[in-house]
């Protein structure tokens, strides 16, 4: 299977490396001019069979364009979910027979995708590596050994079965989605909350120095749920949103403290984190969710309380 990879950000280069690695052709389209040739990672590799601590270093094989000839069969659109659209539309048109697996956040559900593309060509996906660069440009990832994957109804059983056996081959095992819009809409409540804190208090160490800030992350986190909830979603049927909805009020905080301050992969956070290389995006995932409560009516006095640092929160480097 020839596999396109929109970009060579964070996650598409872990899974671009990975996939390639287990002899799966792999090529990224950029758009941007004089990207470095290779890429340095820094992994804390938890698929079982392989070492658990490597630096590798991956030299992608990038294009700035492509045409239908080059013969595409699978598009990984691994951009921020506010860039999905655009990147469906741009290379489409070049790659007519691919099945496009989105492999991004959601808020929006599906519907301007669907004026583009055919369910029956379209699967849902959402990384569970996890990192971002350091200040050396090394990448910091924790790749876990799960990948979630779900079918959009209308999806390709084959196409799914096709696609997720690639990710298999690479050592990945599958983590399947019953109803991956749904869910990654309680994922962005989430974030919206978490990450949401984590702005407002200026980084994820800063949020982690004080129980007090993170009992009131886990207050936003929950109104940001009854946003997902006010959509229809039965937010309990998800074990993440259980976990926060769950824990009792005194204990809040706590296990995110712990998971930070004292796990490999809550300190490889500090060092190299999606949240620090890409601002402008985790303000969106609390502005997404702020406003859709607005609109619907919900009461979010802690997410609310957050918001006028989150918009004095520094936009990306230029
Ligand atoms: N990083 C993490 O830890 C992590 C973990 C789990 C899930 N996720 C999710 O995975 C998705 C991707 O995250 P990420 O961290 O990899 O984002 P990222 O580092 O910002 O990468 C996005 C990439 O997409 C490229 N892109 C966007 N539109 C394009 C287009 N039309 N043509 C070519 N390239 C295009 C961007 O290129 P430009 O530089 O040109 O804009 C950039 O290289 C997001 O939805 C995120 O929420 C991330």
């Amino acid at each position: 299977m020839k596999v396109l990879i929109v970009g060579r950000g964070v996650v598409g280069t872990v899974y671009g490396w990975a996939l390639s690695q287990a002899g799966i052709d792999v090529t990224h389209v950029v758009r941007q001019e004089g990207l470095a040739a290779t890429g340095t990672l820094d992994l804390l590799d938890l698929r079982p069979g392989h070492p658990k601590h490597a630096r590798v270093t991956y030299t992608p094989k990038t294009v700035r364009q492509i045409a239908p000839s080059d013969g595409f069969d699978l598009v990984i659109v691994a951009t921020k979910h506010y860039q999905a659209v655009e990147a469906i539309r741009q290379y489409l048109p070049d790659a007519p027979r691919a099945t496009f697996l989105l492999f991004t956040a959601n808020w929006d559900g599906t519907q301007e995708i669907d004026g583009l593309l055919a369910r029956s060509s379209l699967l849902w996906g959402y990384a569970a590596a996890s990192g971002g660069p350091d200040d050396r440009g090394v990448l910091i990832v924790t790749v876990a050994p799960t990948v979630r994957f779900g079918m959009l109804e209308g999806s390709d059983p084959d196409k799914f079965k096709a696609v997720t056996e690639l990710f298999q081959r690479a050592g990945f095992t599958l983590d399947i989605k019953t109803n991956i819009v749904e869910w990654l809409w309680v994922h962005h409540a989430i974030n919206a909350g978490g990450i949401g804190i984590a702005l407002w208090a200026g980084g994820i160490a800063e949020a982690t120095r004080s129980l007090k800030t993170m009992r009131l992350g886990v207050w936003a986190i929950r109104e940001a749920l009854d946003v997902v909830a006010a959509r229809g979603v039965d937010v309990k049927c998800y074990p993440d949103a259980k976990g926060v909805l769950n824990i009792p009020p005194w204990l809040a905080g706590l296990p995110i403290f712990c998971a930070v301050r004292f796990t490999e992969k809550g300190r490889r956070l500090l060092l190299g984190s999606h949240f620090a290389h890409s601002p402008d995006e985790m303000k969106r995932y609390y502005f997404d969710v702020l406003h859709t409560g607005e609109n619907l009516g919900v009461a979010m006095p802690h997410l609310r309380k957050l918001r006028e640092r989150i918009e004095r929160y520094p936009a990306n480097p230029e």
